[in-house]
């Protein structure tokens, strides 16, 4: 059920990801972007091709972290702008995108959710040629998509692109793990349902349900945690996303030229990476393309994409 959620809801939710990503503004370009040990960002690629088809010539990032995308789209010449909800992430963005020669008010701090944010560009500047959205949707609570959405539009210029990231929900079909039985039991299976209807099977059923854990590997993946007293990636709000109900959601909001394209995929469930580590890396980079239908499970992440009317 889509419940709007209440401003003091929004303020907790914001509050702990603050947190989780203050300690990460000088870091998280070198963990996620350039690091060996993580997969390398593919989703650059396919924004920058989007962009370039687009013709775009400025560009806003919401939640844009330590400018991570942006400063990979530099050599693009569009005019760039940023917010993020961390200011650590801002002092990092801006201290980076200055040795380009951004001036520091391109980029500002604000919330996808709030419409002003949108509006925060230091000369003005609303109409622009494209919006994109990475890593933020898993940390707005549930209800609140439509408003990310609907707040792209009124700043994204007529004919313009948006383009929103979001965890792939049915990629847990393929993990096997923990995220599997969440999604049969609180997804899939009618749970409340099926016990109400069970009459004298309600016992069996209770224990068919319990039974389907164990075919799973409940204790994977580890829970993330932070660096130091600050709440990890896993222990703040990090949502996953159903790739046709964005579409859908997409489309009733009005976007149009809707398209779902997915990036990095797993050329097995993951966890049998350690066991073949090299080739699982050089087998699921080779897998990777956006419009592939098995990007539906093997893909960890979705891009929503579609045009302003
Ligand atoms: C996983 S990082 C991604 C950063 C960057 N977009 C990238 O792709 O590398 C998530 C970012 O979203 C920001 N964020 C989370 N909730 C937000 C919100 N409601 N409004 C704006 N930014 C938000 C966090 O501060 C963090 O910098």
């Amino acid at each position: 059920m889509n419940v709007k959620p209440t401003s003091s809801d929004r303020e907790r939710v914001e509050q702990a990801v603050r947190n989780c990503y203050s300690t990460w503004g000088e870091r998280y370009y070198d963990e996620y972007y350039k690091s060996d040990a993580a997969y390398p960002p593919v989703h650059t690629d396919i924004v920058r091709t989007l962009l370039q088809n687009a013709g775009a010539r400025t560009l806003l990032d919401a939640g844009c972290g330590p400018a991570s995308m942006l400063r990979d789209l530099v050599d693009l010449g569009l005019n760039l702008y940023g917010f993020d909800l961390t200011p650590e992430m801002i002092t990092e963005a801006r201290r980076v995108l200055s040795v380009h020669g951004i001036a520091s008010d391109r980029i500002w701090t604000g919330s996808v959710l709030e419409r002003s944010s949108f509006l925060g560009a230091p000369d003005g500047q609303k109409d622009y040629d494209a919006g994109i959205c990475f890593g933020v949707l898993p940390h707005v609570r549930d209800g609140s998509d439509a408003t990310v959405i609907g707040n792209f539009m009124t700043v994204v210029r007529p004919g313009g692109l948006v383009a929103i990231e979001a965890r792939n929900e049915l990629f847990s079909l393929f993990t096997l793990n923990r995220y599997s039985s969440g999604l049969f039991k609180n997804r899939l299976i009618d749970s409340d349902g099926l016990l109400a209807a069970a009459g004298d099977e309600r016992d069996a059923l209770e224990r068919a349900l319990d039974d389907l854990d164990k075919r799973f590997r409940m204790d994977l993946p580890p829970v993330r945690k932070g660096y130091a007293e600050e709440p990890g990636y896993d222990e703040v709000l990090s949502r996953t996303h159903n790739p046709f109900e964005m579409r859908a959601l997409a489309e009733s909001l009005g976007l149009v030229d809707v398209r779902v394209l997915f990036y990095h995929f797993h050329a097995l469930p993951p966890m049998f990476e350690s066991a073949v580590p090299k080739l699982f890396r050089r087998a699921s980079i080779a897998m990777e393309d956006p419009e592939d239908w098995r990007g539906h499970f093997l893909a960890s992440a979705f891009i929503l994409v579609g045009r302003v009317q």
